[in-house]
């Protein structure tokens, strides 16, 4: 078919109802009725609710909801929903989890639920006596905040500080105020967005000086949400293993090159259960890696050390920007449900136990790459990937995966070959 023809100018596209949109695109990229179909099926989330969370929805895409099990964070046992189209993320958690159970799981804590907003000020002749102009306004300051958002302070949040700055940019001197403000349950990018914004024209008066933007910082670094966990030597199979893990996260705390891969897979845990609960997945990663490179060189999120006894300890440190009152937290019946299943009614609780699981998540893949490698325990769940791409089918899966990695061969081809193999009664 030609596409000579298809435009991307599609007027008034947004105002159309989902499967008027949908038909669209069918026609635009040739899409068949069952292609389509399934696009339309948006399962647990409602065609209508999708379309009200963004804009030109034609359908969703569903990622597999798993549950974690074994995890004990702070003296409770906890049942963790994790949402990932990765293989060996689940069950990776379930292994480091089991592994520290009885020796009393993960002990965790947070350093507050405050979030920065920036406001960037420039053409300030007096970027100094500006700064301080701004800090004596600290009351005036707290009352534009506060004002901006009566529920937030019903619920013991608010205005907590100002901190302004004085940065030597490219394009010279600018002014940066930062706001401080504790958003309770709320992630609170809404809420202190409004107030930088309702703030700014204060501040362009007060210094003289032009503002431009006045977003909230995903550097949320006083909001960290910290957990630490004891692996008993017995537990996790004696001094070697603990020796390679610990020499693991040496690696990562040396070489940006290891790091990167290492906090990838905390946050293979981490991401999991901030998508199942509805939360910014970007915005709790961006955080991450941004705390990560503090030093000025990027670095591991964890560490990991011997104890006086001997046993391994592994500690995790990280921005956790999560609330439980956002949009799609609320109305997302997926993320209510995993909520439910959390048993949560705090922002800090959820904090606390993403960070738990970021921490187990770790554990695995450094005592998997320590000893037997990656790919033993990757390889049963991808093989049954691959034999679903072969074209296998109900208890063909299963049985196609098993002799593929029997075999030691879990390659596509090889699973085509031995799915006829199988259908031709071989
Ligand atoms: C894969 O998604 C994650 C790992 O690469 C993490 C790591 O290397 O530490 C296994």
């Amino acid at each position: 078919m030609s596409h000579s023809r298809r435009s991307s100018r599609i007027p008034g596209f947004h105002r159309k109802p989902p499967r008027e949109r949908l038909q669209i695109v069918a026609d635009f990229a040739g899409l068949d009725a069952e292609t389509a179909a399934r696009l339309a099926d948006t399962g647990g989330l409602g065609l209508d609710l999708a379309d009200h969370l963004i804009e030109n929805v034609v359908g969703s895409m569903n990622v597999p909801l798993g549950i974690a099990t074994n995890m004990k964070v702070d003296g409770e046992d906890v049942l963790i929903p994790m949402a990932t189209e990765e293989s060996s993320v689940v069950a990776a958690v379930c292994n480091a989890a089991r592994q520290c159970y009885d020796a009393g799981g993960f002990t965790t804590s947070l350093s507050g639920t405050l979030m920065i907003a920036q406001i960037q000020t420039v053409g300030v002749a007096d970027p100094y006596a500006a700064r301080l102009r701004i800090l004596e306004r600290r009351d005036d300051v707290k009352a534009v905040c506060d004002g901006c958002d009566p529920v937030l302070l019903k619920f013991g949040g608010g205005f907590r500080d100002l901190e302004v700055r004085v940065l030597d940019t490219l394009s010279g001197p600018m002014v940066i105020t930062h706001l401080i403000v504790d958003t309770r349950d709320a992630m609170g990018a809404n809420a202190v967005n409004t107030m930088a914004e309702t703030l700014a024209p204060h501040i362009a008066q007060w210094t003289g000086g032009r503002v431009y933007l006045r977003i909230l910082s995903n550097l949320a670094d006083r909001r960290l949400a910290r957990a630490r966990a004891v692996w008993p030597l017995e537990a996790i199979g004696g001094e070697e293993v603990r020796d390679g893990i610990i020499g693991a996260y040496h690696l990562a705390a040396a070489d940006p090159y290891r790091a990167a891969t290492h906090n990838k897979g905390i946050m293979n845990g981490i991401s999991a259960v901030v998508l199942a609960t509805g939360n910014d997945t970007r915005a709790v990663e961006a955080g991450a890696h941004a705390y990560a490179a503090r030093a000025g060189h990027y670095g591991s999120l964890t560490r990991f050390e011997r104890t006086a006894d001997g046993h391994l300890s592994g500690t995790i440190e990280i921005p956790m920007a999560v609330g439980l009152i956002g949009g799609a937290t609320k109305l997302h019946p997926t993320a209510q449900a995993s909520l439910k299943i959390l048993g949560v009614t705090s922002a800090e609780r959820l904090a606390r136990i993403i960070a738990a699981v970021g921490l187990a998540q770790n554990f695995s893949a450094l005592k998997a790459l320590a000893t037997t490698g990656i790919q033993k325990g990757h390889m049963a769940l991808h093989a049954q990937n691959i034999a679903l791409v072969a074209g296998a089918v109900g208890d063909e899966v299963d049985r196609v995966a098993r002799i593929l990695v029997e075999r030691g061969t879990v390659r596509q081809d090889v699973a085509q070959a031995v799915l006829e193999e199988l259908r031709r009664g071989g």
